[in-house]
Parts: structure tokens; sequence; C-alpha cells
């Protein structure tokens, strides 16, 4: 690949729109839900245990078999072959078989003729339970030593040791809430029969090729017999990576079975009841620390609820551990991280998976650290910063890119930190009701799949006779512009126009083998696949051209203008349609897997990321003291993206990543009863970040740097890093709840979600205390 020239070519026109901007907007992009129905097709709903753990004593199902509209009823003794929509464990049912171990679970399938009627009849169903032992929280859990898997253990030197002989040292926890992807496109799947039972399936999910073998598994036929397609999803943000599977599954079988097209949509409240969300957190530390805040050792407990089944709990509390460290050298550290099963929905991926939750806990430390020593917390940020001779992460990875301090130090200058933070005091020296915090965090943030095999991808591009282009790739759009990404790539290949590439649906059968599109890797992954895919054409090209003009290869250059080779030029169809003429194939797989990755989960120790990708964000915000409400009034962030494949995108990246986070931690909570039950399944008590939570001062700017890393273009992955920028809210927050007793030397008690109850309840504790 090395000798191909250029190899990374300057995108052109770089911040080109989204794709499918024009159809977002006029409602004719389409989505699972958009196309005609065929007469014939059935629409499903699951009946659902009430109970979080129960054996299944009895279930008559006759009342929902004579309902009106329902045409077939499936149970687990109906599915043909594996009844599993896991994507490793085997653990998730896609039918309660005998037992039921969440509320919400789905027990019965029900085909009706429509949705209404399906919905209807599957609340008709008896079911007698015989009910089991329940754990619902984290520290039931704990005390019956409930795990998904034993706990996991990372750590340097003696944290132990070191611990005793810091000169300070403090012990503090805390509990951070899960969060529900809220996609605005719920679950939803549409499975159509094919002749010998092959089978085709629309679903809206990250992960075509998982459904492809569950779904094969599960009718027991051959993955070769599934095909699997997804044009685009209304929004995923983990939550359809392997949350998707269940309906895409229960469509398959009624479609196998009934041999007519069935229809999974999934009502709202049942979406979020039934679907995995993001872990929550009980954090734990013990910390020694010297008296300008630099820490000598940290012992860190991070304790998750998984909820009932494995899902992708380990490889997110993995991440956990490995973002404790944040931008900060722990020089003797102990990371423990406790995989708690709960009978609870099973947590799954969500944006940061797992990252913001272990980066969550060391920010909070290091504010606790600047508080106890009674220094600035961006003193102490940058007093622990990995730096030379200090650059071994916890997992004995070297930091070679560390950028953190050049970016904090440009982002204290321009957003005006020191003048601002002298302002802030200022403000509450006059004022008892309303007070004001600022913070400023960074982020670092590991790119690649820790699990090194998924870090590989496909890619198909087509080029036409008349020199139009096809391209498709393992990656799914999900809004976050993956497709526009990758066709760019593709048009700067042939240096042609990006309109005249065709961006096509990812589906099973063009690439196969797929990795899931996620931990921010789409752009990386696939943006190099097509390229890859596209070179082989443009040097096929190039060679026919040598032969049949008698130049060198080298000497054609792809430019705007055309294809030149000596003073001669063809526009690139004419040459399309020449080498289509001279019997070129004008057709191209193409394949990229990561280099230089490894890691020993064992050990906890290797190279699991290709590079970090950073950030910084600044936040002031402002609490009424007396309701516990806030504004978060300003924000400014300087964001690593690399070379940037498009920066229009990226900054939407980064302004709808940072929104989300501040969601996370400050407005939306989510509730379980005692049973297990999700009491806020819906907008009306479940509150997402409106337009109105946007800050009005919200200044994104984009690093300047390049990858040290040869990835496409030199760019950096942008999905999941600018989440974890809203920690600076959660941590002005805290400063701010600091100045209602400002003689207090500690850090007030705050648990995420800031709700205005949490920042009450934590102004009494810190006056309190
Ligand atoms: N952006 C939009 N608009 N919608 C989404 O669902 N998902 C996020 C992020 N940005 C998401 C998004 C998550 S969780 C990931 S892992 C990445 O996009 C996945 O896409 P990428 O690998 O192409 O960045
Ligand atoms: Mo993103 S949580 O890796 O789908």
């Amino acid at each position: 690949m090395a000798d191909r020239a250029p190899l990374w070519p300057a995108i052109d026109k770089p911040s080109h729109p989204h794709d499918s901007a024009h159809l977002h907007v006029i409602g004719l992009a389409r989505y699972v839900d958009d196309g005609a129905e065929p007469a014939d097709m059935l629409h499903l709903a699951f009946g659902q245990s009430e109970q979080a753990h129960a054996r299944i004593a009895a279930m008559d199902l006759s009342a929902v078999r004579a309902a009106p509209g329902v045409v077939a009823v499936y149970t687990a003794a109906d599915i043909p072959g594996a009844n599993d929509v896991s994507p490793m464990a085997g653990d998730d049912r896609l039918l309660a078989d005998g037992e039921v171990i969440c509320v919400g679970q789905s027990v019965f399938l029900v085909a009706a003729t429509s949705r209404d009627a399906a919905r209807r009849a599957a609340r008709l169903g008896r079911i007698d339970y015989e009910p089991l032992p329940a754990l619902v929280t984290i520290e039931e859990a704990r005390a019956a030593g409930s795990l998904i898997e034993p706990t996991q253990r990372m750590a340097r030197g003696d944290a132990a040791a070191a611990l005793a002989t810091a000169p300070r040292r403090a012990t503090g926890g805390f509990d951070m809430g899960g969060q529900d992807h809220f996609y605005l496109e719920g679950q939803v799947a549409i499975a159509t029969p094919g002749e010998d039972g092959q089978m085709h399936i629309l679903s809206s999910t990250q992960h075509p090729s998982e459904i492809q073998h569950l779904v094969a598994h599960m009718l027991h036929r051959p993955s070769a017999d599934v095909t699997v397609e997804v044009r685009r999803m209304g929004g995923a943000f983990g939550g359809k990576e392997t949350q998707a599977a269940l309906f895409a599954a229960a469509a398959a079988l009624v479609a196998s079975k009934t041999g007519r097209p069935a229809k999974f949509r999934c009502d709202r409240d049942d979406d979020m009841a039934m679907t995995g969300k993001r872990h929550d957190f009980r954090v734990d530390y013990d910390v020694g620390f010297d008296d300008e805040g630099r820490i000598l050792a940290l012992s860190l407990r991070l304790a998750s609820r998984c909820g009932v089944t494995v899902d992708l709990s380990p490889a997110i509390n993995d991440r956990a551990m490995f973002h404790a460290d944040n931008c900060y050298w722990l020089p003797d550290v102990e990371i423990v991280s406790e995989r708690l099963k709960t009978h609870t929905v099973s947590a799954t991926a969500f944006r940061g998976f797992g990252g913001p939750q272990g980066m969550l806990a060391i920010e909070r430390i290091i504010d606790d650290v600047a508080a106890r020593t009674g220094r600035d917390p961006l003193a102490v940020r940058i007093a622990n910063l990995y730096g030379p001779d200090r650059d071994v992460t916890p997992y004995a990875m070297r930091v070679e890119d560390n950028i953190a301090p050049q970016m904090i130090a440009r982002l204290r200058e321009t957003a005006r930190y020191d003048e601002r933070q002298a302002a802030v005091e200022a403000f509450n020296a006059r004022n008892n009701v309303l007070k004001k915090g600022i913070a400023l965090t960074p982020v670092k943030f590991g790119i690649s799949f820790t699990t090194t095999h998924l870090n590989q991808a496909g890619a198909l591009v087509h080029v036409y006779a008349d020199g139009s282009i096809q391209i498709n790739h393992g990656g799914t759009e999900m809004g976050q512009g993956l497709y526009i990404k990758v066709a760019q790539v593709v048009a700067d290949v042939f240096a042609v126009p990006v309109s005249t590439v065709r961006i096509t649906a990812t589906r099973t059968d063009k690439v196969p083998n797929t990795s899931a599109t996620a931990a921010s890797s789409g752009a990386d992954l696939n943006g190099m696949a097509a390229f890859e895919a596209a070179t082989t054409i443009r040097d096929r090209l190039a060679a026919f051209l040598a032969r049949t003009h008698g130049c060198a290869a080298g000497d054609v250059r792809f430019t705007p203008d055309g294809v030149r080779f000596g003073d001669q030029c063809l526009s690139f169809a004419t040459l399309c349609r020449k080498a289509h003429i001279g019997r070129i194939s004008l057709s191209s797989t193409g394949y990229y897997a990561t280099p230089g990755i490894v890691y020993d989960r064992e050990s906890h120790k290797g190279r699991p990321f290709y590079y970090f990708a950073y950030g910084a964000a600044v936040s002031e915000v402002v609490v009424d003291t007396l309701t516990g409400e806030h504004r978060v009034l300003a924000v400014d962030i300087l964001h690593d993206v690399g070379r940037s494949l498009n920066p229009a995108i990226d900054m939407g990246q980064i302004e709808g990543g940072f929104l989300q986070g501040q969601g996370w931690l400050t407005t939306e909570e989510l509730v379980f009863d005692a049973n297990g039950r999700l009491l806020t399944h819906s907008p009306a008590t479940y509150k997402i970040p409106t337009a109105s939570d946007r800050p009005r001062h919200f200044a994104i700017h984009l690093w300047d740097g390049d990858n040290v890393q040869p990835t496409i273009n030199r760019s950096k992955a942008v999905g999941e890093p600018p989440f974890m920028l809203a920690i600076s809210v959660f941590s002005a927050l805290g400063r701010t709840i600091a100045a209602t007793a400002p003689d207090k030397r500690a850090l007030p008690p705050l648990n995420a979600p800031a709700t205005p109850e949490a920042i009450l309840r934590a102004i009494a504790g810190h006056r309190a205390a």
C-alpha cells in the first residue's frame, strides 16, 4: 500500500453535507418502517414477563389466540434452531424458556394482521409464575456475590504500599446512573421469506452480520440463506449493536413459520422497558497524593449493574478500566472491576462503551483531591497529566501521541478560563441564591475495538462504464455521517465529484463477516477498506492506459479535470468506457485490518488501541440553590479529530456527543422499582436534553494536528470521544455546590445525574458536612 501515491489525498471539499441531509429534512429518507406494506404482512408484539425472576409454572395463551386479528402465537418450543439472540455468551433468549429473568422479557410472540391487534392480544396471556429470588440493585447483587464474570483487576506497582506512605490520603465514593439511548427511530425489523428457505431482513441495526448469523442459527439454516440489509438507522448510539437482534429474530421466526412478511416495530414504552441501557456504576476510591495534588497511589473499585445476561458487559467494563486513567499518570494503581448480575434488563453498549464511567470516576477523584488540597482543579489536572517518563497507562501501553497538555493550554487561553474563574468567584461572593461554577476537563479516548479481531472491515466498489460509482461497505449509517465520509474517500481516489458516487445500503450479501459499526471506528475501518478497493480499480485503469497508450502507469494522474497521461487527457467516464471495452474489471473488493494492536485479557496488559483521540472542554454553569435547577451557560470545546475527513460532520458529532453526555449527567434518570420494573419508560418521565438545554454560548474548535498513525487521511475517530467532554458540566456543578459552603475543604457529595433533587441533596449534605 505504501507505494501507492498519493497515499493520503487531501479530501476535496471536505465539509460536504450529509448524503441524506436533503432527504432527512423533507421526510424522504427511507427508514425500515417507511416502505409500502404488502397486503399479507403480519405485525408482531411480545407477551412480556411481569416478574423479575420466576419459574413459568403454566401458560394459557388461548385468549391470545382467540383475539381479533391474531394469526399465530409462538413460544420457545416453536423455534426450529437456537433460542438465542446474544452477541457472545448464548444467554439471551428470543423467547423465555421455563423461566423468566427480568421484567419485560419476551415470553411469547403474537403475529396479527395489525400492530394494534398484536399488541392488544399480547396482553391477554395468562402466565402462572412461581417467584424466585430476584436481585435488583448493585447492593443486592454485591451482597449475594452475583456476577456475570469474575471480578477483573488491572494493576501496576503496589497501590496499597504507596497509599500507606502517601503524605495525604482520601477515600470517597459516588453513584452514576445509566442512560436510555432514546434513538428517534425505535427498534424495528421486517423479515421477508424468499424461495427455498431463504430470508431477507431489513433491520435497524448497527450489526447486520450478527443478526444474519443469529437468525441463521435460530432458523437452523446456513448463514448464506439469510441476508440482512440496513440503509440507515434513525439513531442507535450503541442501542442497536446487540439489541436489534431480538426484533429481527422475532420477525424472521414469524416469516419462516407463516411464509408471510413480518414486521416488528416496537412501541416506544416497550422499547425503553425491554432493551438494554448504559450501565450504572458505583465508584469507591482510596487515593494518595501530595500537597500539590499529585496522585501517588490509587485504589479504585468500579462496580457496574450488568443486568441479567452477559451481552457486551465484559468489554464495556474493560473499557471503563481502560479509561479510569483518562489523561493522568497513576504511578501505583489498582483498578478492580466488579460486573454484577441483577434481574434487570441486560445493560448494553452506549456511546463511550464504559469509557464515560471510568473517566467520570477519575475526574471526580481529581476534583476531590483539588478540594482537599485547596488548589484549583485545573492546576491539579495539569499536575497529573501524562508526560515524558510518566507516559505508560495502567495497562502498559505507552501514550505516544500525548497532546492533552497542549490542548488544555490552548483551550485555557482561548476560553479565558482564568479570567472567567475569577469572575465566577466574584459573582459567588455577591450572590447567595444563584451560584456559578466553571470547570475544564480533558478527554483521552482509546480508538480500536479492545476485542482485537473485530478491527477489520471490507468494502465493495463498482465503477460503471459511464464513470458513475457505487460503493458498499460493512459500516452502517446511524446519522453519524459514515457514508458520506467513505464516499468522499472513494471520490478522492478517482478525483471525481462526490456526487458521482452512489452510496448503497449495507448488506451482508455484498460485504460479509463484518463487525458492528461501533467503537467509533466506522470511518477508520471502512474508509480504509473502500480506499483499498478504489485504489485497486484506479491501478487497473492506470495500467490499461499505459498499455494502450504507451505511457508509464506511474505517469497517469487522476485529476479533477480528467485523467492525464503525457500531454493527453481523458474524462473519467471516457476512460471507464474504454476500459470496459478493453475488458478490464471495474469492480473490486477492499479489505483492511488495523495493524499493531495486541491485548492480553488475562493480565490486562498490551496495546489495545491504535491511537488516542483527545479533547478538552470548559463548561460554566449556574445553579439556583433554592430549587436545585441549573443552566449550562457556556461551553468551549477544543477537540482532536486528526486531519478531518469532513469538518462539518465532525462538528455535528462533537456537538451531539456533548449534549448527549450532558443529558446523561444532568437530566436523564432511570428509576427502577424494587421488582426491577422500569418506571421511567417514556418521554413523560425520562428527560433527554432539548434545544433549550443547549448552551447559549457553544464554541467548538478542531485541533489542527494530524493523526500520528497512518489512518485514512490521517483522520481520527469522532463518534464517541466528545460525549465525555460533558464531564466538565458535572465537574462545574460540583464546584458550584462547593461554593454554597466555601470554607469547607471537601468535595460536595454528588451523584450523577445531577437532577435538581440530587443537587439540593448535595447542597444540604455539603453544608452539613
Ligand atoms: N451519531 C448519530 N447521529 N447517531 C448515532 O447513533 N452513535 C454513536 C456515534 N455517533 C451515533 C452517532 C456511537 S455509539 C458510535 S460507536 C459511533 O457514532 C459509530 O459510528 P462511527 O464508528 O462511524 O463513528
Ligand atoms: Mo458505540 S457504543 O460503540 O455503538
